[in-house]
């Protein structure tokens, strides 16, 4: 199995919009269903932006400064994320705005993924080679050993904040 941080967090990707595809299937009522598909894509989420931010991120900027405005930018969209996933997770699936913000936070991240994977990992790839890409999918799968699987975790939390006041 390739540790390539690339080839690791494409795989995430592929997890997280097949919830996503869940969820838009699941029909007007299934209610149950729907919180338990949001409660997976809020653990998925979690995770896969801890392991980019704690890792990926800083690796990028510190070795392509080239990408420095990519980076930045992906830590905002991350941000947003954060916001939708921290106030989903406070929600009820009933409550009225539930899907609507559900909707919202799916079209976010698929967006945030098309630019990570058509814009600017492509430029990571060129830049990087395979034994930095592996060494830091290797940090990558540490890294998730020790994540935070809800956003309410004292790590996430601080990553939050953390990103609101800096
Ligand atoms: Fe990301
Ligand atoms: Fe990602």
């Amino acid at each position: 199995m390739s540790n390539d941080a690339i080839v690791l967090l494409k795989q995430d990707h592929k997890e997280i919009k097949k919830v996503f595809r869940e969820f838009q299937n699941a029909g007007e009522n299934a209610t149950q269903r729907k919180g338990d598909l949001v409660a997976r894509m809020i653990e998925l989420l979690t995770v896969h932006t801890y392991i980019e931010n704690e890792v990926m991120y800083p690796e990028v900027r510190k070795l392509l400064p080239d990408l420095e405005d990519d980076v930045l930018e992906s830590y905002e969209e991350h941000h947003v994320a954060d916001v939708l996933v921290t106030e989903l997770s406070a929600m009820s699936p009933d409550a009225e705005r539930f899907d609507a913000k559900t909707t919202v936070l799916i079209e976010n991240v698929l967006h945030h993924i098309e630019e990570e994977e058509d814009e600017w990992f492509p430029k990571v790839r060129e830049g990087l080679g395979r034994k930095q890409l592996t060494m830091i999918g290797e940090r990558m799968q540490a890294a998730r050993m020790k994540a935070p699987r809800s956003p309410a975790q004292p790590s996430a939390l601080k990553k939050t904040i953390d990103a609101v006041l800096n």
